[in-house]
């Protein structure tokens, strides 16, 4: 039976009680009685059903649609075509900024991918809705698609994201290359992959004149509701967001996709309330994939096992109507020390959907390739890959030359190979074997996401009954974040968390920021803390400026909230409870707003990264080329950590992310009508409990000064990076065979 064990270190509660504390769910019980409320959940009175009808072919136009046939089903209340549409305010085909991206709103009767939405038919039940979408049996016009890398004209992008160019070049990899004692070059393919959150898109939407509720799953509530303003034209406080639940995200949910807006613009069309629900397999088209990707390393080493060069080039697709590159090469940047570096990208344009980020975007497909490559440029050094690792450890950022606001890598590797028993390794592969006959190997892979911030705000209140409200609209996507969140807002107003209500999840409160890029513990919380804050010293304001108060005069030597009460710092023994001083100022409440942001001065002066060190064993059938995971041990250091049980969950999710990304998740094209011909969890591979081993993780201290004022780095998604490539050399060292073509099945190693 696989075995999940936690481990953790002493985390040191530097700040309140709370943070720190490893507390269980907020949600938990609501999620295990099924008493927790998912969007499609949502049926309100007089509530209709839409079912998409989405394209079988991936370039053309819809030449005929059988409305009448729809219509005369019954129950069927309406089809929604470009016929027929409201009226859009914004142009979804327009392109303000690179984080719009454009949408398929029945525009028109071209079709531009496979499961592009093409029609959306209305009834008073779900299955008559579902038939009308049947009866409409579209006819169309098609050409041959481009479903595959080599099936477009390769292009260099303008950017691979927002202030992110698609070339870097530092130092001269060719002389360094020339210089070397070893070099290698190899290519490494990656398939594309689908998000498939457990909870497919959904949206319950309800207009009453003007103003627009909607209940749907959303990593940005704040965005979606800027968004669709623009598409209806109406002002954004028009709009209520409910998201207090997502059954996943992983990236699709981060940006509003086409069929929310098409179950908006059905209940606009139609007068009633519509639930709009996605299948499975209409995740794959309309709402973001990861693009496949080809990469070429090249890596040169010297006599010691220091590298001289390292150039990574990766080709990627994106829309033929879009822009979104993966930006593969970029994982080399900032991982290992060479004095010449050159990342390079290249794209062409496909007939599918357009990608969109998804789970370590970039760094996921990237380290398993560099990780892989640095692998096979140890062994042609001769050296443990460990030992190799360390002789190129970047201690300070390559190709900036920046210092690392943190960086516990060192310890990540000792501690992780300590629990692993990596001493014991033989350097030769393919020596060792279990009691059955298995081949086995031990493989090492380094993990590195970038800390990352973007903007939110948070309301803080403490009110004279001595308890307080923190309110900011943030999204738990399964992570974590109604919990962690709550417990740094209890710190921030100085109360035990069971007197702090934390309300989160709409649209209506302080807007959250984006829970995705592992950022939004540090960005949400990082206004929480500044609200708690402000609300603190407008509190000891108070306090002070009375005498009265124990704290009169405390102004220089300054205060401390904790339990509920400001304590003079230079005497902690005098102190007075939030109920006093507020009964005294004649106040109910006091409450204030802060923001979180990144620190943009901090930010140039150092490079900030997360890091941790995977190491993994597989065995693997000497006849069959079966491969099973069967012991995974992570070890991570990410700055401060809020709740070491959330934190542990999140670094078993993007382990198991990696076991997926390495030996499991393919999307198959076929090229003759450009659809996946996987379009579903039956043919789709992701590990289940049983493809999945011992999993342990190890929480690496690290104290960072200037990520943010709580010193928090992301989580979420650095757990996907090293696993991929320690799968892949383990893989390597039970049998031999190098397998540059994610994921590893069996017919690619036999
Ligand atoms: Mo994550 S791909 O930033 O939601």
């Amino acid at each position: 039976m696989p075995e999940i064990t936690l481990t953790q270190d002493p985390v040191h509660l530097r700040h309140g009680s709370n943070i720190g504390r490893p507390l269980t769910r907020r949600d938990g019980l609501l999620k295990v009685t099924g008493a927790a409320r998912y969007a499609a959940d949502n049926n309100p009175k007089g509530l209709l059903h839409a079912v998409v009808a989405v394209s079988t072919v991936a370039r053309g136009r819809v030449v005929a649609l059988d409305v009448e046939a729809a219509m005369a089903h019954p129950g069927v209340v309406e089809v929604m075509t470009p016929a027929n549409r409201p009226a859009l305010a914004g142009d979804p085909d327009a392109k303000p900024n690179p984080l719009v991206f454009r949408l398929d709103l029945l525009q028109s009767d071209r079709v531009r991918y496979a499961g592009q939405p093409i029609a959306l038919v209305v009834a008073e039940t779900l299955e008559a809705a579902t038939e009308g979408a049947v009866l409409l049996a579209p006819r169309y016009e098609s050409e041959p698609p481009a479903v595959g890398l080599d099936d477009g004209e390769r292009f260099v992008p303008t950017a691979v994201g927002p202030g992110a160019p698609a070339e870097l070049r530092h130092g001269d990899v060719e002389a360094g290359l020339a210089a070397a004692a070893q070099a290698i070059e190899a290519t490494y393919e990656t398939p594309p992959q689908y998000h498939n959150p457990m909870e497919p898109h959904a949206v319950v939407a309800r207009w009453d004149g003007d103003r627009l509720t909607l209940d749907t799953p959303s990593q940005a509530m704040a965005m979606a509701r800027l968004r669709l303003a623009a598409l209806f034209g109406i002002p954004p406080e028009n709009i209520l967001i409910r998201s207090p639940f997502l059954g996943g995200g992983f990236g699709c949910k981060g940006l509003l996709s086409g069929p929310q807006v098409l179950g908006v613009m059905a209940a606009r069309l139609v007068g009633r309330p519509v639930k709009l629900a996605l299948t499975r397999a209409q995740l794959y088209g309309p709402v973001g994939h990861r693009s496949p990707t080809r990469q070429r390393l090249r890596l040169g080493a010297d006599g010691e096992g220091r590298l001289t060069a390292l150039e990574h080039h990766t080709l990627m697709s994106s829309s033929r109507f879009d822009e979104f590159f993966e930006p593969a090469s970029n994982a080399s940047h900032a991982l290992y020390a060479s004095p010449a570096i050159a990342t390079l990208h290249e794209a062409v344009r496909l007939d599918c959907g357009t990608p969109m980020f998804m789970r370590a975007p970039g760094e996921a497909p990237g380290s398993a390739a560099l990780e892989s490559a640095v692998d096979e440029m140890a062994e042609a050094c001769g050296l443990d890959p460990l030992e190799f690792r360390l002789r190129n450890y970047a201690e300070v950022e390559p190709t900036t030359g920046r210092p690392f606001s943190s960086k516990a890598l060192r310890e990540c590797y000792a501690r992780g190979a300590e629990r692993f028993g990596w001493e014991r390794r033989p350097l030769a592969p393919r020596s060792l074997r279990d009691e059955h006959g298995l081949l086995v190997g031990w493989g090492v892979g380094t993990a590195i996401f970038p800390a990352l911030m973007f903007e939110a705000e948070a309301r803080a209140v403490i009110r004279r009954d001595g308890g307080g409200t923190v309110e900011i609209g943030a999204c738990d996507m399964g992570q974590g974040a109604w919990t962690a969140l709550a417990q740094i807002a209890a710190d921030a107003v100085g109360l035990d968390g069971e007197r702090v209500e934390f309300r989160s999840g709409s649209s209506d409160l302080p807007d959250g920021g984006i829970a995705g890029g592992s950022a939004h513990t540090a960005t949400a919380g990082s206004a929480i803390h500044s609200a708690g804050a402000a609300v603190v010293a407008r509190l000891a304001e108070l306090a002070m400026a009375d005498e009265r108060s124990p704290l009169f005069g405390a102004g220089n030597a300054g205060v401390v909230a904790r339990d509920g009460r400001l304590h003079r710092r230079d005497d902690e023994s005098r102190s007075e409870g939030y109920a006093e001083i507020l009964e005294r100022a004649g106040l109910a409440e006091v409450e204030a707003r802060g923001k979180g942001a990144m620190d943009a001065a901090a930010q140039q002066r150092y490079a900030m990264q997360a890091h941790g060190a995977v190491f993994a064993e597989v065995k693997v059938d000497p006849d069959l080329g079966q491969v099973r995971v069967t012991r995974l041990v992570g070890a991570f250091a990410a700055g401060r950590i809020i709740n070491p049980r959330m934190v542990v969950s999140q670094y078993y999710g993007g382990m198991i992310w990696g076991v997926s990304f390495a030996l499991h998740e393919q999307a198959v094209m076929d090229r003759r009508s450009g659809r996946p011909m996987n379009a579903d969890l039956a043919g789709y591979h992701i590990p289940v409990n049983a493809d999945l081993p011992a999993l342990e993780t190890i929480l690496v201290e690290e104290e960072d000064p200037h990520v943010n004022a709580l010193g928090i780095k992301g989580v979420g998604e650095i757990g996907i990076t090293g696993t991929v490539g320690a799968i892949a050399n383990a893989v390597w060292h039970a049998t031999g065979v190098r397998v540059r073509q994610f994921p590893i099945t069996l017919d690619r190693l036999l």
